[in-house]
């Protein structure tokens, strides 16, 4: 299929200069695959000094989060508009972390969203169901609506589409070690797919890539990457590990 497989690191609130240098060394010896992009988002602290170690031409450096509007009296944040200035592509917003531990909002994720891009920032787009939600049978419900925001800001201009990934990552599989299986990934995903098509476009649906995160390793990636509608990955601990580099290669 003609979406670009693509395999996010989110290092969250980890690191320091030296296991910033380590990381960023390793990942300049990985060999990238053409049909593959990735990105890696250290802590803002540790953006610029993974900028200067990337000496890899196909690897992007991204951040974790940004501000909903421009520059300002918004104390302790940053805008998209550093983020384009400090020569980023990328940014992921609406991590479950921050939804559940900051308040954020589908409103306020699907503000930052728009913001980002008129800003010329490309957006991983992150949304997922807790356990109690999926025990109680609402996963599509609060997933299409997770996405339902961003769509509702974005409209169905194509273009728009192709500057977002959206990441489904199942909250009680984050950190957990309980990834989803096979079946559950793909059931999510071609839900969205689906969303898609009927809420925006058939060609929207086509091409916007839909990645899944949630303990992704070395182990399960291979299976999950061959999935007709999981598009890549967003990982968070195993982006610490070498094996980050075995996950990349699962897209190819
Ligand atoms: O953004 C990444 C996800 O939260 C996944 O984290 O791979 O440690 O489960 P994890």
């Amino acid at each position: 299929c003609s979406r670009h497989f693509f395999v996010g690191g989110n290092w969250k609130c980890n690191g320091t200069l030296e296991s910033t240098d380590k990381l960023v060394d390793a990942l300049n010896n990985v060999l990238i695959p053409s049909n593959i992009e990735v990105v890696f988002a250290p802590t803002s602290l540790h953006i610029a000094r993974a900028q200067q170690k990337l000496q890899h031409k196909e690897i992007k450096v991204a951040a974790q989060n940004a501000w909903v509007k421009g520059n300002g009296a918004y104390t302790g944040e940053i805008s998209a508009d550093m983020l384009k200035d400090a020569g980023l592509e990328w940014v992921i917003l609406g991590h479950s972390e921050r939804r559940s531990l900051c308040g954020e909002s589908s409103q306020i994720v699907a503000d930052k969203t728009v913001y980002c891009l008129k800003q010329g920032i490309k957006v991983i787009v992150c949304i997922g169901e807790t356990l109690e939600q999926r025990e109680s049978g609402d996963t599509s419900k609060v997933v299409t609506e997770q996405l339902g925001a961003v769509a509702q800001a974005l409209g169905t201009d194509v273009s728009q589409w192709k500057q977002i990934v959206i990441a489904y990552e199942p909250v009680w599989a984050i950190g957990t070690g309980k990834v989803a299986t096979a079946d559950q990934a793909q059931e999510v995903h071609q839900t969205l797919r689906s969303w898609l098509s009927s809420n925006t476009s058939a060609e929207v649906a086509q091409s916007t890539r839909i990645i899944y995160g949630g303990s992704v390793s070395a182990k399960n990636c291979t299976e999950l990457a061959s999935l007709p509608d999981v598009d890549g990955f967003l990982v968070g601990g195993a982006s610490l590990k070498p094996e980050f580099a075995d996950i990349i290669k699962s897209g190819s």
